[in-house]
């Protein structure tokens, strides 16, 4: 093919822009890294949960559940959670934000859940602001680190890792967990 064909099929996509995309105007430049640290609520009993299972697991359902899982792993199991995260690990501490969404049992011969969560802030300079986290989370596991997919806000076009701890466990299935969260955000969101 001649050159001027891919000349003018060159110049056909370059020229080829709509009102509905454009090149961004902003972008680039240096990262801010921040630090977080919360203390997530799992509540699952008593008469107020703040997550509440929406699918059984496999091994409770009529389908069979898929072999080689066992039923002590819970896997298949959907929860959906709305889960306070305050300052220290007292509930009756400061709200701070909230985790609202799913975690699944991923794995069938571990607790493995996967976890697909949207963390909120409404607190001082990250209130209306939310991070993206989803990633495996091996709950029995004494440390657990997830990725920082993305965020809102002051942590638009974020990315980082949540490294969690489980502070406490109760009778009921009711979990504490430390999350120390490390992002980095462009200075230009205006952090
Ligand atoms: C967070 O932002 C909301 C909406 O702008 C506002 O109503 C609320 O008072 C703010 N909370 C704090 C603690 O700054
Ligand atoms: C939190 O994470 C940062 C970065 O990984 C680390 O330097 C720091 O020691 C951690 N703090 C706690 C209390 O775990």
């Amino acid at each position: 093919m001649s050159s001027t064909y891919w000349t003018i099929l060159f110049i056909s996509f370059t020229v080829a822009t709509s009102s509905w995309a454009q090149p961004a105007t902003t972008g680039g430049g240096p990262d801010t890294v921040t630090n977080l640290q919360f203390y997530f609520h799992d509540i699952v009993s008593g008469r107020n949960p703040t997550a509440v299972q929406i699918i059984k697991p496999a091994s409770e359902r009529v389908v069979q559940p898929a072999s080689g899982s066992s039923p002590t792993t819970l896997f298949g199991a959907v929860v959906m959670a709305d889960d306070p995260l305050t300052e220290t690990a007292d509930a009756s501490s400061k709200v701070i934000g909230r985790a609202q969404g799913m975690y699944a049992a991923a794995g069938q011969s571990e607790i493995s859940l996967l976890m697909a969560m949207s963390y909120g802030f409404t607190d001082g300079p990250y209130n209306g602001s939310s991070l993206s986290i989803m990633g495996k989370n091996p709950a029995m596991d004494p440390t657990r680190e997830l990725p920082v997919l993305g965020g809102t806000g002051v942590f638009r076009m974020a990315r980082g890792y949540a490294e969690m701890k489980t502070v406490s466990v109760n009778a009921g299935g009711d979990a504490v967990v430390h999350y120390n969260v490390t992002v980095y955000a462009p200075a230009s969101n205006g952090q």
